[in-house]
């Protein structure tokens, strides 16, 4: 396990690893409201798309705990209030939706099918949010085990963002793959993109790989193509916030940059995500929302403006690559290559 957990539940409560101080200061916030857990996730105190689902899913949690309700049908409708309400925290990860809708499936099923009191289903919930958080250290060790299949003994790849223990549970998705590499004596190297504007590469994912003593090196966004030029890159490795039924994916802003820079080189451009990452429900990236965040993530640096005051600003914080310049999605039943719409689909289905 790693030394640091970003999301703990801990005698009711919800512990948060405040990532906003990373690397400078590890601190910790706790959380006995779901409006305030609501909030980390829109201020960012925990990011990553399973973190968020997970966090979500201990809102729930913290949600059937504070209801007072005495009947069941209200309490279920409390729950569906907080669920409504948690869900409108960010718009892009998936995993957010999908861990609210199992928990609130899950609570409606027992209610129906045991004869329970409140409290009883009150702790239900609590050990399924649970279940939720250990079947995703799973999940990420089972990708990360899958993908080594692409990664050779020695190699150089690119990543974007940070996808690594903080986003989960532990291990991560695309360097969760970094991180068994590592552990299974491949001499792997990660350039890590520092992912303007908020800097989970500079910041989040340089501390992980530092903390697991994994060769890295830091480069602004906009080095990848300099780097694939002069370098032998043998990868690109992403995560991914949202899979829509055709393979199109959103990640954070830059990532169809990269995927570009690759197609151009002749890199492989990877993506990892668990399948509770997939939308089938969309038929293209075109139809996935973009969350657009404050333009003061652009403007201002470490609290400092950089730019004349009122200049207009556009800041998506993610942004959609076509599925054609993706090599391969990479999830915890195994690696799945294009044509997409059909395998992801069968996929799903037998899972
Ligand atoms: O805005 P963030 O920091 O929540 O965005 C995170 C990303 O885009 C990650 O790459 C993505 O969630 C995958 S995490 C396995």
């Amino acid at each position: 396990m790693s030394a640091f957990r970003s999301i703990e539940w801990i005698n009711d409560r919800l512990r948060l690893l405040d990532q906003r101080q990373l690397p400078k200061t590890i601190a910790y916030c706790d959380y006995t409201d779901y409006r305030a857990v609501a909030d980390a996730i829109t201020t960012m105190v925990v990011r990553g798309a399973p973190a968020i689902g997970l966090t979500a899913a201990f809102g729930l949690a913290i949600a059937a705990h504070q209801s007072t309700a005495t009947t069941m049908a209200a309490f279920l409708q409390d729950l569906q209030l907080a669920g409504e309400y948690l869900m409108r925290s960010r718009p892009t990860a998936v995993n957010l939706s999908w861990a609210i809708k199992h928990l609130l499936q899950y609570a409606n099923a027992f209610a129906e099918t045991e004869k329970v009191s409140i409290s009883a289903l009150k702790q239900a919930i609590v050990q399924e949010a649970q279940a939720l958080y250990d079947a995703d250290l799973e999940v990420c060790k089972q990708l990360s085990h899958h993908a080594q299949a692409l990664i050779p003994q020695a190699a150089n790849v690119i990543h974007h963002c940070n996808t690594g223990s903080l986003v989960a549970s532990d291990y991560g998705t695309a360097l969760g793959i970094v991180r068994v590499a590592h552990e299974q004596g491949k001499g792997i190297h990660v350039f890590l993109d520092e992912t303007r504007p908020r800097l989970q590469g500079a910041s989040l994912s340089a501390f992980e790989m530092k903390t697991f003593d994994i060769p890295h090196t830091v480069i602004v966004d906009g080095a990848s193509g300099y780097v694939m030029s002069t370098r032998q890159i043998d990868a690109c490795l992403v995560g991914c916030d949202r899979v829509a039924a055709n393979g199109d994916v959103a990640n954070k802003i830059g990532t169809y940059n990269l995927a570009l820079v690759a197609r151009a080189h002749n890199v492989p451009f990877y993506v990892a995500c668990p399948l509770s990452t997939l939308d089938m429900s969309l038929a293209s990236g075109k139809e996935i929302k973009i969350e657009e965040r404050a333009a003061i993530e652009i403007t201002e640096v470490q609290g400092q403006p950089i730019t004349p005051d009122a200049t207009p600003v556009f800041n998506p914080a993610f942004d959609v690559t076509p599925a054609e310049y993706i090599s391969a999605i990479i999830t915890e039943k195994g690696i799945v290559y294009p044509p997409y719409l059909t395998k992801l689909k069968h996929l799903m289905q037998s899972s």
